[in-house]
């Protein structure tokens, strides 16, 4: 077993105060608060007993865990859904003049294992929850549809709430229309597409203006799944192209099953998985928070006491970059905290073995460039000895990650090496986000990332920055200490 035996509850990353956990689930953002309800085991840390766990926050860092807001029943689990902001109670859930949250989530009935889509909702702004006496809303006699996320659609003279979920084993995603929440009506269905080696889950679609310019607009279309990701368990892909209210059609043929390098990753590392976006935020405002961990281990990852942890959010845009192609780009939502390492121009002949110690929460922003070299290598949190510790490795249009020595030795799968295609031969510009026991790479401006569990040794905390075969230039450096923030 690994030098690890304690670990701290993660930081920078909401964990609930004790038990299992896994997907976001009705992210909302209403009177100024951002609501986080996720995939929780009221009674431990195993999956089981799904029902939905609450947190509240002012800005996406700090939590406040609250009771469970939706509890299973013995005959019942509370999959994955979505909520919204029934504005003009079209629900009729809110007296007059009130305006209810409702959530839309899945019923896992027990022992049948059908799964259909049901409501629940909230007059006092998300803090209390009744499950409607109805339910299910929306039946497909099917043991694989989940995943409901719900948005406003408003397009032409008509606006509606629209429903995207998964038929899971079919790899689907199936679209459906209301006016009221409670009754559903088949508009269009997607795929299979793409990566299709896994079942397919937690779908959301929106639209984002291609850098800011509110006449390009593109609709993009999340789907995660499992196994089949691109490093292996857990991944999400994504695919950008339009929609017009009833069908969404992707802007390049989808790529065939038999060629995987076509698809685009939400993320290239293990653990981003079941990510989905906030409803109740400006137009030009798009925020993802992700489960962070993966199917192929979650199960047995140390409970801290907590088992399980979401992704810093993110927020996202598109862009085009150089290669012609529109990417996803990702910002992390951080706190500000203080520089504690800051450097301009180094260049690098042999191993550079930065003089101040990298705190347990940190955010490192490292460019750098490399015409005569392959590329560099930079070791984080290693030992005295300067071995171990995870290690990111940029070569001409590759960005890899290692953890093989920071893995914690609890699956053979956490002893990974990522795998990213960067946009640049000689350059790259990456913001790393480390907490005590993962880590998340943004790399060329947030449109290749790759977010990984690592479980280091911590207080041997360290990096070293190596030019691979020539010399290299670290453009600029710096640390951010986010320990206290
Ligand atoms: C994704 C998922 C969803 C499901 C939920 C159950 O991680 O499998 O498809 O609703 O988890 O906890």
């Amino acid at each position: 077993m690994d030098a690890v035996t304690t670990l701290a509850l993660p930081h920078l990353h909401f964990a609930p105060a004790q038990n299992w956990l896994n997907d976001p689930n009705g992210l909302v953002h209403v009177d100024g608060v951002y609501h986080l309800f996720f995939q929780y085991n009221p009674y431990g840390s195993d999956h089981g007993h799904m029902s939905w766990g609450h947190a509240t926050s002012e800005d996406l860092v700090h939590w406040t865990e609250h009771e469970v807001a939706i509890m299973c029943r013995d005959d019942e689990e509370i999959y994955s859904g979505s909520a919204v902001i029934d504005v003009d109670n079209t629900s009729g859930f809110g007296a007059p003049g009130e305006v209810p949250i409702v959530a839309v989530y899945t019923s896992a009935s027990r022992p049948s294992r059908a799964q259909r889509q049901s409501l629940a909702y909230s007059t006092d702004w998300g803090r209390t929850w009744t499950t409607y006496a109805e339910n299910p809303v929306l039946d497909r006699d099917s043991l694989e549809f989940r995943d409901p996320k719900v948005f406003r659609w408003t397009g032409g003279d008509e606006d509606y709430w629209v429903m995207v979920a998964v038929e899971a084993a079919d790899r689907q995603v199936v679209i459906y229309r209301s006016d009221d929440l409670k009754s559903w009506h088949y508009l269009s269905t997607f795929g299979p597409a793409g990566a299709v080696g896994g079942v397919w889950e937690c779908p959301d679609l929106f639209p984002l203006a291609v850098d800011g310019d509110p006449d390009d607009v593109h609709w993009v279309l999340l789907v995660s799944l499992y196994p089949g990701g691109k490093a292996g368990g857990s991944g999400t892909q994504y695919f950008i192209g339009r929609f017009d209210g009833v069908s969404f059609h992707s802007d390049v043929a989808p790529a065939p099953e038999s060629d995987p390098h076509a698809t685009q990753w939400l993320d290239y590392g293990r653990d981003c998985y079941a990510g989905v976006t906030f409803y109740g935020l400006p137009a030009d405002e798009r925020i993802l928070i992700a489960w962070m961990s993966n199917w192929d281990y979650a199960r047995v990852t140390p409970a801290t006491p907590s088992r399980g942890a979401m992704t810093v959010a993110r927020r996202l845009s598109l862009t085009r970059r150089a290669d012609g192609g529109l990417h996803v780009r990702q910002e992390p939502v951080l706190p500000a905290g203080p520089v504690v390492a800051s450097h301009a121009d180094v260049e690098l002949a042999s191993a550079w073995h930065l003089p101040v110690p990298v705190p347990d929460v940190a955010l490192i922003e490292l460019s750098a460039r490399f015409e005569w070299a392959e590329g560099f290598a930079a070791r984080i949190r290693h030992g005295e000895a300067q071995q171990g510790g995870v290690v990111i490795r940029v070569e001409r249009g590759v960005l890899m990650v290692d953890r093989t020595q920071a893995s914690g030795q609890w699956h053979p799968s956490l002893a990974s090496v990522e795998v990213a295609p960067l946009a640049g031969d000689h350059r790259v510009d990456l913001r790393i986000v480390l907490d005590r026991t993962s880590i998340e790479v943004f790399a060329d401006d947030g449109t290749t990332v790759v977010t990984d569990l690592v479980y280091t040794d911590a207080g041997a905390d360290a990096v070293t920055i190596e030019p691979l075969r020539g010399p290299a230039v670290v453009e600029s450096l710096r640390i951010v200490d986010l320990t206290e923030a």
